[in-house]
């Protein structure tokens, strides 16, 4: 349940986190009724700046309050809106911090006085800024609760990671450590809990027998402009495949959990994970963009080092070795400055047995995450007519037309009211994080170049498909194109 004298705090209130995803998400939450009452916000950051500059900034993303009831609710959430400045590494900011935040909670009636902190920070300050957090600013009257949302990256690889968390348990406990991954905020995603458990046709197909391979993949029509420093340190993998997409797949491929309980849930996700033996280098493709139509190509970036090997774009496959999926290939893709933006799993199944048909098109099962949320099947049905013949067609479940008024909440909404709430069941808990750089750490340190030679991303376009060889790369993993001139009718409701 929410609690009531609740204040939360964002750090790193003047970042670009906070001003495109945290307060949006905060104000959507307030406007719906879903902040706990009696609740204050307090950003802290380095910058000096006043309120005014302060609700300028937070405000600047928030969007569809042009009517005026989004008027007056914006007034009101900048009137519980105020801001701190100080440093990172030092006590004395953290105590000023603690008596402003004391001042504010003395207007509460009872005695609890709760504390969510939300670090929306560079990982250069995690570990000083938790610390001085639990030493300066923990609530500790009776009966309060105190939490912290950290964000990725968590670490560069298996050995960072574990040091990070090691630094950040000595003082918060994994009950009050809430990990994003926003992903796992997404309705979709979300979903996958239901559809798969819910469903008892979809589960009953839902192993080696019946499906091939099974394809997840991230578009994005954007290249790394701006970002380029950041991204080059971290790459395509650590950006979305060993975090959003590996959740994606340990849900999809997770046995049924006892109960929805975080735990439970959790617990089949790491079983499933400790199944995946690290990522193969002959099972993995680095791409990176050139330059084309007009856009730049990634080393264009001032950014970036000349000479950069980073791949912007990467397809590899996981093997699950247990009785469910041992042979289905998994394959991951992301990549950045392609076609368009999509993200989307597609589940190939086997072929229909021969004989009576020939040249029939695979069932698949897509789930579409974002944009336009959908999950359809494509499924072969006769051609209406006096003719037997078999004709791909599709079962279609697209969000826009079958709940015509709902409202979809951002990822961020989601988890933050979670947090609020005390669940960890779409967090990342610390054996997830674990076991997830255990798949991917052997083929960083690969392309990184610590086994000898750096290994090349081949080159692709600036809003391409991606490299050329990426089509033989999933046809060598069994998945078959259908129908020729098939395509689901419905990609335009965005
Ligand atoms: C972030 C990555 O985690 O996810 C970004 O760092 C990426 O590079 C973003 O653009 C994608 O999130 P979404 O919600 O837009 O799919």
């Amino acid at each position: 349940a929410l609690r009531d004298n609740t204040v939360i705090i964002v750090l790193g209130a003047s970042g670009d986190l906070a001003k495109k995803k945290t307060y949006p998400a905060l104000f959507g939450l307030f406007r719906m009724g879903f902040l706990p009452k009696g609740v204050k916000i307090v950003g802290y950051a380095r910058t000096k700046m006043d309120n005014a500059e302060y609700l300028k900034r937070i405000t600047s993303y928030i969007k569809n309050v042009d009517d005026d009831e989004g008027k007056a609710k914006l007034e009101e959430f900048k009137q519980l809106s105020t801001y701190v400045s100080g440093g990172y590494e030092d006590g004395e900011s953290f105590d000023k911090l603690n008596q402003y935040l004391q001042e504010i909670e003395s207007g509460y009636q009872s005695k609890e006085r709760n504390r969510l902190f939300y670090l929306a920070l560079p990982p250069s300050v995690f570990i000083p800024v938790a610390k001085n957090l639990k030493q300066h600013c923990y609530s500790d009257t009776k009966g309060s609760i105190n939490r912290v949302i950290v964000e990725k990256p968590f670490g560069k690889d298996l050995e960072s990671c574990r040091e990070l968390l090691r630094s950040i348990k000595e003082h918060w406990t994994e009950d009050e450590t809430f990990r994003i991954d926003h992903y796992l905020g997404k309705e979709m995603v979300k979903n996958l809990l239901v559809l798969r458990f819910a469903n008892v046709a979809m589960n009953a197909a839902w192993d080696k027998n019946s499906i091939s391979n099974v394809q997840i993949t991230f578009k994005e029509p954007f290249g790394t402009e701006g970002r380029g420093g950041y991204f080059d340190e971290f790459g395509i993998i650590r950006d979305i495949l060993q975090n959003h997409l590996l959740q994606v797949l340990s849900i999809l491929a997770m046995e049924r959990p006892v109960s929805f309980s975080a735990e439970d849930i959790r617990d089949e996700k790491v079983k499933v994970l400790r199944a995946i033996p690290p990522v193969e280098r002959e099972d993995t493709l680095l791409g990176q963009y050139v330059a084309a139509n007009g856009k730049p190509g990634y080393l264009d970036d001032d950014t970036v080092p000349p000479n950069s090997v980073c791949p912007t774009f990467t397809a590899t496959t996981l093997w699950i070795h247990n009785p469910r999926w041992e042979g289905v290939p998994f394959i991951l893709k992301a990549g950045k400055a392609l076609n368009e933006a999509k993200v989307e799993i597609r589940i190939q199944f086997k072929d229909v047995t021969q004989g009576i048909f020939k040249d029939i098109s695979r069932n698949e099962l897509v789930i579409r995450i974002q944009p336009a949320e959908a999950v359809y099947l494509k499924l072969n049905a006769k051609t209406p007519g006096l003719y037997t013949r078999a004709f791909p067609t599709e079962m279609d479940l697209t969000y826009k037309r079958r709940f015509l008024d709902a409202h979809i909440p951002e990822a961020y909404e989601s988890l933050i009211l979670d947090a609020l709430k005390g669940d960890h069941s779409n967090f990342v808990r610390d054996d997830e994080l674990d076991v997830a750089w255990k798949i991917f750490t052997p083929i960083l340190h690969w392309i990184e170049g610590r086994s000898g030679q750096v290994p090349r991303p081949v080159s692709y376009p600036y809003g391409s498909r991606g490299p050329k060889e990426l089509e033989a790369f999933i046809q060598k993993y069994g998945y078959k194109r259908g129908t020729e001139g098939y395509a689901w009718p419905v990609t335009n409701l965005a």
